[in-house]
């Protein structure tokens, strides 16, 4: 049955995002669509008429967040006329399941559906859809409508989805086959963020080392040289890696562009060999060494940092003390770290032998005390140093304090008799914690 397209004209609009960098330049892309029909940002839930969910499915407790959210939403969905749509990762992988759980959703809509948005938010609401067809291309969407939450920093998406299948992982049920975005959009995407007074620029993608422009073929190592000479763009970082698409040209690129960060988020996920290899990552513990050398000799000042999974089915204790061996030996500048989680439609989730829920708890607990002492000491080491900070606001515990990050990507917050939102700034450190440093700007 065809219904009427809803006026978007007037409508307000709250959008919740949950889960990566990804979702968060989707979500600025929605707001785009919505906005570009005359639709507004509302401040609150109350004063919605149109309420999107934007998930993640990486972990359970990423899913468990939407159904949280939505509970949140019952009252309200029974007192006023509201419009209520999940969007995302989630979205992709349970389809009407939604509806079933919570009916009082109103659409459902996967990654590669955005540009439906405004075809599927009708104003008669008695039937229930649900969009999450594939596509086999990037699906490219005007730069200029994108409605940025910042004005300092820009996302750039050049790919999406992922091939590799890594055994724990349910990216590549949700966000599907790598898709790669055409170099010249990318570049076209760059220059209008630089003409608008950007400083930095995050290039994102499930796995951006594997990309590949779409018609001249050309990789990664050529897309960074290509964005750093567009000028106006100081700090051009870009997420994620993967240590077996991590090649030397990748490496030289980065050391040779006067506008890429030398900072590198690089997965390992686990310090053991054979963990590795149970959860298809394609690499060993030597190999991801041999890459950290690489970087260092050609960058020594460089930031790593990295995400970790313990407990993965099967780790033993000799295995996972690998994990805490590599991060002795890395040093890095930061971590994520994650006990696993049980995925849906992967691989690891066949697996029989799971470790217990209270070691794997042990385990997290016993990295993260671990990377806290290699960070203040790596931050202490760093008092006194001036460096280069890109201010992006003001702190959120005290007011008379500015919140920025420096190239290494670590949160520094400082002290300046002037208002330096948005400009780079020049910081001394004075003191530091494990998470962040403390300075005053010069
Ligand atoms: N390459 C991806 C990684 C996304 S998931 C991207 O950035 O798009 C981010 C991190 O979540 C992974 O690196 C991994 O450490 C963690 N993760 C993924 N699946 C997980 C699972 N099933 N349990 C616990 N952590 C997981
Ligand atoms: Fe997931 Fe692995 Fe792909 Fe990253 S590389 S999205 S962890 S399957
Ligand atoms: Fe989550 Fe999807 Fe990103 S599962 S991590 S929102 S790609």
């Amino acid at each position: 049955m065809k219904k009427e397209t809803v006026d978007l004209k007037n409508v307000k609009y709250y959008i919740r995002t949950f889960g990566c960098q990804m979702n968060e330049n989707d979500s600025e892309r929605i707001a785009g669509i919505l906005a570009s029909e005359g639709a507004k940002p509302s401040r609150s839930l109350e004063e919605s008429d149109l309420i999107i969910i934007n998930t993640c499915a990486v972990r359970e407790k990423s899913e468990e967040k939407l159904y949280s959210f939505l509970g949140r939403l019952t009252s309200l969905k029974k007192r006023k006329k509201v419009t209520i749509g999940v969007v995302g990762c989630v979205a992709q992988l349970y389809d009407s399941e939604i509806f079933e759980k919570k009916p009082f959703v109103d659409f459902i809509m996967g990654p590669d559906n955005y540009g439906k948005l405004s075809e599927i938010v009708h104003s008669n609401q008695e039937e229930k859809i649900s969009s999450t067809s594939w596509s086999q291309d990037f699906h490219d969407f005007p730069s200029e409508k994108i409605f940025r939450e910042s004005k300092i920093s820009a996302y750039v998406t050049i790919m999406e989805g992922c091939n590799n299948f890594c055994s724990y992982c349910i990216v590549p049920f949700t966000r599907g086959r790598e898709k790669f975005r055409p170099l010249q959009n990318i570049l076209q995407e760059v220059r209008e963020v630089a003409q608008k007074g950007f400083k930095e620029v995050q290039l994102l993608g499930q796995n951006v080392n594997s990309y590949r422009d779409t018609e001249s073929k050309k990789g990664f190592s050529f897309l960074l040289k290509e964005v750093n000479s567009i000028g106006g763009i100081e700090w051009f970082r870009f997420i994620t890696s993967h240590p077996k698409n991590f090649t030397l040209d990748i490496a030289e690129a980065m050391s040779e562009a006067e506008n890429v960060c030398h900072q590198l988020h690089l997965p390992i996920q686990s310090g053991s060999t054979s963990v590795l290899k149970r959860m298809n990552r394609s690499y060993t513990r030597e190999d991801y060494l041999e890459k950290i050398c690489m970087l260092r000799n050609l960058m020594p000042d460089i930031n790593l940092s990295t995400d970790i999974i313990v407990g993965f089915p099967g780790e033993t204790e000799e295995e996972f003390k690998d994990t805490l061996s590599m991060l002795e030996e890395v040093r890095f500048t930061n971590i994520f770290s994650f006990r696993y989680s049980s995925r849906p439609r992967t691989a690891a989730s066949r697996q029989k032998n799971a470790v217990p829920f209270e070691e794997k708890k042990k385990r997290l607990i016993q990295v993260q005390a671990l990377q806290k002492e290699i960070q203040r000491n790596f931050n202490t080491s760093l008092i006194g140093k001036t460096m280069k900070i890109l201010c992006m606001g003001k702190s959120k515990k005290d007011t008379q304090v500015y919140s920025g990050r420096n190239e290494g990507y670590q949160v520094v917050n400082f002290k300046s008799r002037d208002n330096v939102i948005g400009r780079f700034v020049d910081v001394r450190i004075t003191s530091c914690g494990p998470y962040s440093l403390i300075g005053e700007a010069s």
